[in-house]
Parts: structure tokens; C-alpha cells; sequence
């Protein structure tokens, strides 16, 4: 801790002890009150100490994202040292330029941005770095030459999660005899140019490339349920041989469910007998939970959306003077409701298979596999 914090959270602490003391005195029967100019100063001063953070959020667009936000909002919280200007841009790169540029006017302590593509924020970047305002990213990247245009990043291995989803299906099909020419697959898309999309979707390739799979089409579901059932019916019209769905958040996958369903499919693992098997990704949705235990969707590949607390936990380190790691990787696990495939080793590392059980109605049971 700096010595300018310490004095100014000693100034604040009296402050605030001295702000106590008149709303106890005021607050009491046939006491004088005291002089609400004098209050008004003091609740500016220990105001005065809370660390303002412009958190420009990309959008709505799912159930990842709806938690997402609720991790930075709980714990970006006044009684954290937080004060939280939260700005949602609707997907829309253009709205988070201008929540940045309305931020730096704003003179705010930090900016944390989860950009909705990785291109073009060269210049609004720069604008921060001018301002001498500290940019955190969180979620996905940003594509600069200069990483000095962002202090660190937290968020996920967004490839590697494509990596344990392709190797859960390579897995699972050689235990079930299933030749990698069978296989015909689809990937629905998240949004184009993010990299959740980047990742996943070179995850896919590598392995279609690798394993000798059939990769059909690839096509944007922009991460929405919306989108991904129109874009699965109209995938089940074109390809009647597609037997495996790649899609790239759960939302997308579960609107694929409804077209497969309302086609007169059946998803599930099965794809000898007919079935279309469902690959998915984030794991947070329960309905998607619940599907997965039941082999609708036959893997999940969890994306963690719970980056609150390391970025609080990060401004407070970097309020304190200390050195911060510039990329920050969150650990995320694999689901499946088959116990067929209990381990997967990438990169030299192993996965524990965690399998989802349903045999309580409703509930969905998280069992790590060994
Ligand atoms: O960037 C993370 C991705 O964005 C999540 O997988 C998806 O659900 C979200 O919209």
C-alpha cells in the first residue's frame, strides 16, 4: 500500500467516523443537528476515496454474458472501494468507443473493457493511454501491435476450449467405432471477429484437418438462440448426411435443439441411428445443464464468466503500487452426461471429464471424473 493511500484511507476512515457521529446526533431526540453543509463535505470526502471504474460491457446478447455482468457488478461495489459507471453497448463496436471516450472525459481511475471483436481499438486505446487512464481487458482480447495500450487481460483459453471439445468428440466416436469420415459437421458460429469465435472455431478446424472430419459450413449464430435455430434449420434443409452441431455458446446450442426437434430429429449421440449430436459451449445455463446430462447436448466445454473478483482483486494490486500478471487465464473444466470418455490430455496437461447426473428431477449433479 502507497503512502498516499494510507493517508487518504485515514482521512476517509475520520471522515467517515465523523459522518457517523452527526447522523447518530441528528438521528437523536432533543439533540441540535448538525450542519448539513458540513455533512455534505464529508460524504464527498469519503466518496472521494472509492476507485471509479468505466466497465464497457459488449452486450446481452446471452446467459454467459447476463452473468458475466453480474459477476463484475457485485463485485465492483462501494463497499468493495468501487464506484461502477457500467455502460452496455448493445454488440456494437461504436458504442464502446464512445462509453471509453465519454469515460476518459469522465476522468475515471480505470477502464475495463470486454471488447466485442478484436480489431480497431488502436486508436481509442491510445486515447486512454494519453489520458494516462489504465485500460484492464476482460473476457476476449483486443488485436494491437502495442501492448502497452492495455495493462492485463483476464478471461479464457478460448482455442483450448475448442481443443477439449473436438477431443471429447474424437474420444467418444473412436469408443463407439465411429470412422472419422462419418462424421459431418456444422459449426454455428459466435460473433464474427470476437475471440470466443476465434478460437473456438480454429479449435474445430484444426481437428476437422487433423482427424480427417467432414467440415461442412461453417455460418454466425451471433452467440444468440434466435439465430442459432434459424441457422440450424435452414443447415438441416441444405445437408441431410449433417450428424454433429458445433455450437459455439449455449444459447446457439439450445435453439439448434428446438430446429433438430421441430425437423422431426432427434439430438443426442446416437448419430449411427439418425441422431444429431450437439457440441456446446459455457456451461452455466441450466437448461443447457440439464441437457447435457440427459446427452441432447452431448459435451459442454465450460467457459467461466466469473472474472468480478479477479479484476477487483487486480485494481486493488495495481492501486497498491505491486506488479500484475498481464494475462490472466481462468480454469474451466469439460461436462458431459457419458461416462464413455473420463480424461482428456492436451498439450500435455489432463482434463478430468466432469459428468453431469440427472437422476434427480430437475437437478443437475457435477461428479469429476477421474
Ligand atoms: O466471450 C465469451 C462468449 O461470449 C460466451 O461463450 C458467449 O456465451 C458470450 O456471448
Amino acid at each position: 500500500m502507497t503512502v498516499k493511500t494510507r493517508v487518504s484511507q485515514l482521512i476517509a476512515a475520520v471522515s467517515m467516523l465523523m459522518l457517523l457521529t452527526a447522523c447518530a446526533v441528528s438521528g437523536t431526540e432533543g439533540q441540535v443537528s448538525s450542519d448539513p453543509a458540513t455533512e455534505t463535505e464529508e460524504a464527498v470526502a469519503s466518496d472521494d476515496k472509492l476507485i471509479e471504474v468505466g466497465f464497457s460491457q459488449l452486450g446481452a446478447e446471452s446467459d454467459w454474458r447476463s452473468a458475466h455482468t453480474e459477476s463484475m457488478k457485485s463485485q465492483l461495489t462501494e463497499d468493495k472501494g468501487f464506484r461502477l459507471l457500467f455502460e452496455d453497448a448493445q454488440q456494437k463496436q461504436a458504442n464502446q468507443i464512445m462509453a471509453i471516450r465519454t469515460f476518459i472525459q469522465q476522468e475515471v481511475d480505470y477502464i475495463v473493457l470486454a471488447p466485442v471483436t478484436e480489431t480497431g481499438w488502436e486508436t481509442v486505446l491510445s486515447e486512454a493511454k494519453e489520458a494516462g487512464i489504465p485500460v484492464i481487458l476482460v473476457d476476449r482480447m483486443v488485436d494491437v501491435e502495442d501492448d502497452s495500450l492495455f495493462t492485463c487481460w483476464v478471461g479464457s483459453d478460448f482455442k483450448m476450449e475448442g481443443m477439449k471439445a473436438t477431443e471429447w468428440l474424437y474420444q467418444y466416436t473412436r469408443s463407439a467405432g465411429i470412422a472419422p469420415e462419418e462424421l459431418h459437421i456444422v459449426n454455428i458460429q459466435g460473433t464474427i471477429g470476437s475471440s470466443a469465435q476465434i478460437g473456438r472455431s480454429q479449435g474445430l478446424r484444426e481437428a476437422c484437418e487433423n482427424k480427417g472430419w467432414d467440415l461442412m459450413q461453417e455460418i454466425s449464430g451471433e452467440f444468440t438462440q434466435t439465430r442459432g435455430r434459424e441457422v440450424m434449420s435452414s443447415m438441416l434443409k441444405l445437408y441431410s448426411n449433417l450428424n454433429v452441431v458445433y455450437c459455439e455458446n449455449d444459447n446457439e446450442a439450445l435453439g439448434a435443439i428446438e430446429a433438430i426437434e421441430a425437423a422431426g430429429k432427434k439430438p443426442g449421440m446416437d448419430i449411427r441411428n439418425g441422431e444429431i449430436m450437439v457440441l456446446s459451449f459455457d456451461g452455466m445455463n441450466p437448461e443447457a445443464l440439464q441437457y447435457c446430462a440427459e446427452g441432447k447436448i452431448a459435451c459442454i466445454a465450460e467457459c467461466n464468466p466469473d472474472h468480478g473478483k479477479r479484476i477487483a482483486t487486480l485494481i486493488h494490486s495495481l492501486e497498491n503500487g505491486e506488479q500484475v500478471e498481464k494475462y490472466s487465464y481462468i480454469s474451466e473444466e469439460i461436462y458431459s452426461g457419458s461416462r464413455d470418455v473420463t480424461q482428456l490430455v492436451l498439450k500435455g496437461r489432463s482434463y478430468p471429464v466432469t459428468f453431469l447426473d440427472s437422476s434427480e428431477e430437475g437437478k443437475v449433479d457435477f461428479v469429476t471424473g477421474d
